[in-house]
């Protein structure tokens, strides 16, 4: 996602002129992107920002500009710390970061105060489809497409939803141009992105229009927003798509000739796009995962075999805690509903340990349930508190040193899984898009990588047999 986010940031600069450049030296304008879900992702942020007082010094006209969700939360602290920063730009400001942008660099740039307007787009609540997705950030082969922001959930330990806000959904439209313009540029993989991404409803569909027709062209007279849009936004993201009908039945290729409602409605027109070979989403939330999603997703060839979907804890008593609104029964039967309906699907998870009351009992329940569900990999993270959360109030915080303990357990039980998971791939021929000349992914999401005397083309996507696994590792060998 902090992917996603940085692309569309860097797009206002790239439009402007601007060039990607990898060695500090060179660069006229430092974006840095910040993630504060754990302190030490802030900290590094912090530490990284701290060392670019040099850069800045050297040459003040250079610019500065710090985003995203650590920015939001310590954008005051941020200025005054380090009053050589430009632009502090918080997660919430995404939306107008086209605007902060032209503000901060048109005092430095004055090129740019020159032609002031000359590329500028009309500025929406969220970002308009794009007929230029900004290149090359992750590889040439994958698109990521922002769904919604925000995070209507509060889960206990979490600081998303107060660095974030609510959430707000694109219209189907908009996600479908991105899934197109990305095809447009080579993309054979989109991602879906949100926050929790199954929750997705489509806004526009759930509008009352009222169309006027005026020289064959669709007027739009009046828009009831769902909540959280902005009338004119609404207006804004159909407005470009005028041979549609204004109901939005969206497929313009004529399939999927249906209503555009929920997330699985919206799988289903981007699988539907020309072009898109491989689709993925991230992330779920439990809650949201329908049968009709999964019935979606095995129906729909496109859809990846693989699913991240958080678990957080292996104790129903912690789950609650953490006000995750479902039960490990309830996740359990989505995986047992999922590997039925698409056998071999892997799966990965997250974990936190160490959540303020976790028993050693409820640990346990953690380390069992990977092993019963078999994950193929779960990111694993010790409980960071996080000022402001409901988590960080609790009265019993676990110590750093157990948090410590608890989590290397967990590492070595999901490793051990994983490796096993693993083996199990030795052998098997499987589909790879490359992200390098000798890296790539599978459609399961492994990561693979070519025998030392063969190359592919980044981009590219290509079948190779798997000789050997290392442990999470495999090894693969181009089939001609
Ligand atoms: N401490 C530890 N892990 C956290 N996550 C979110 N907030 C915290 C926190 N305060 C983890 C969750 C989430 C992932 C993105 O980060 O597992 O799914
Ligand atoms: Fe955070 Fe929970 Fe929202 Fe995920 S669902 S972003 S963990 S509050």
């Amino acid at each position: 996602m902090n992917v996603a986010d940085l692309e569309e940031m860097s797009r206002p600069l790239i439009q402007k002129g601007f060039h990607l450049t990898n060695n500090a030296d060179d660069a006229e304008v430092i974006l840095i992107n910040t993630c504060t879900v754990r302190q030490h992702a802030e900290d590094k942020a912090i530490s990284f920002i701290g060392n670019l007082k040099a850069w800045k010094k050297e040459n003040p006209q250079r610019i500065l500009i710090v985003a995203g969700c650590a920015a939001e939360r310590t954008k005051d602290s941020l200025q005054r710390r380090f009053p050589f920063i430009d632009l502090v730009a918080g997660a919430k400001s995404i939306e107008n970061f086209t605007q902060l942008i032209n503000e901060a660099l048109k005092e430095k740039f004055s090129w740019i105060n020159d032609n002031q307007g000359a590329w500028d787009s009309p500025d929406f609540n969220l970002p308009p489809a794009t007929d230029n997705p900004t290149p090359g950030l992750s590889h040439p082969g994958l698109g990521y497409v922002t769904t919604m922001r925000g995070c209507n959930y509060s889960c206990a330990y979490c600081i998303v939803p107060s660095v974030r806000g609510r959430e707000l959904y694109r219209s189907a439209i908009a996600i479908i141009n991105d899934s197109k313009n990305h095809v447009k540029q080579g993309a054979k993989e989109i991602m879906l992105l949100g926050q929790t991404v199954n929750s997705y409803k489509n806004p526009v569909a759930s509008c009352e229009l009222r169309v006027a027709s005026q020289n064959k062209n669709v007027t739009i007279q009046s828009v009831i927003p769902a909540p959280g849009l902005r009338q004119g936004q609404v207006a804004a993201e159909i407005q470009p798509h005028r041979n549609l009908d204004p109901r939005l039945r969206v497929d313009d290729e004529g399939r999927g000739q249906k209503p555009i409602e929920d997330f699985s409605d919206l799988l289903q027109a981007v699988a539907n796009v020309p072009g898109v070979r491989r689709l993925r989403f991230m992330s779920p939330h439990p809650h949201y995962f329908s049968g009709k999603l999964i019935e979606t997703m095995a129906s729909a060839p496109v859809v990846c075999e693989h699913l991240h979907l958080p678990l957080q804890s292996g104790s129903d008593r912690i789950l609650k805690s953490m006000r995750r609104n479902y039960t490990t029964k309830e996740y359990r039967s989505i995986i047992k509903n999922l590997r039925s309906a698409m056998p071999g699907i892997s799966l990965t998870t997250d974990i936190v340990a160490g959540f303020p009351g976790e028993t050693e009992d409820d640990f346990k329940a953690s380390l069992d349930i990977v092993e019963e569900l078999e994950f193929n990999f779960a990111y694993c993270f010790k409980f960071s508190l996080r000022e402001g959360t409901e988590a960080a109030g609790m009265e019993e915080q676990i110590s750093e040193e157990i948090i410590k303990k608890r989590h290397a357990r967990l590492l070595e039980i999901v490793e051990k899984t994983g490796k096993q998971k693993a083996r199990a791939m030795l052998g098997q021929k499987m589909e790879v898009l490359w992200e390098t000349p000798m890296e790539g992914k599978s459609r399961n999401f492994y990561n693979v990588s070519l025998s030392r005397d063969q190359r592919a083309e980044p981009g590219s996507v290509s079948w190779v047999s798997i000789d050997a696994v290392k442990n999470r590792k495999l090894l693969g060998r181009l089939m001609s």
